[in-house]
């Protein structure tokens, strides 16, 4: 499949913000990015897909969200291998150990992480955290 799909959770914005960055990146370098939010999706039809940007920010005490992303990407896991995955989110507090947590079972699953690590970006990303976001596309697109 040409497309790229970009599948996030975001419960005050700003991961989405993220998201529709990364999806600007992937289409600036002329491929076609999909966007949906994770519950738009099934694991099953993510997994029909070579590249995917995943996008959650940290949550309960350093995970991904528990209600939808966490079970999502529970699923999704076992169809990981061989596949091309970048990992973005926003944070508060923390000191990103969610991405740490997440980026080791990208890798465990037997995907190439995109960058080699998730993107993070405390809060609304800035105009510097667009433009990360929107590297991170073209790079996804570009592997
Ligand atoms: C219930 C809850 C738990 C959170 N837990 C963490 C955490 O463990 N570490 C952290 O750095 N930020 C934590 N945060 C802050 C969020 O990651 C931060 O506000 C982020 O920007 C939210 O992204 P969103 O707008 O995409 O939902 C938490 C926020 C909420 C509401």
């Amino acid at each position: 499949m040409n497309q790229i799909a970009v599948i996030y959770w975001s419960g005050t914005g700003n991961t989405e913000s993220m998201a529709h960055s990364v999806a600007d990146g992937i289409a600036k370098v002329g491929k076609e990015a999909v966007l949906k939010q994770v519950s738009e999706i099934s694991a099953a039809d993510a997994a029909a897909y070579e590249a995917l940007a995943l996008g959650c920010p940290a949550m309960g005490d350093e995970v991904l969200e528990e209600g939808e992303f966490e079970p999502f990407f529970s699923d999704l896991e076992a169809s990981l291998s061989g596949k091309k995955i970048a990992l973005f989110g926003s944070y508060g507090w923390g000191d990103g150990q969610w991405m740490r947590d997440w980026q080791d079972r990208v890798i465990a699953a037997g995907a190439a992480l995109c960058g080699g690590e998730g993107l993070i970006v405390q809060n609304a990303p800035d105009g510097d955290g667009i433009s990360q976001c929107e590297e991170l596309g073209a790079a996804l697109a570009g592997m």
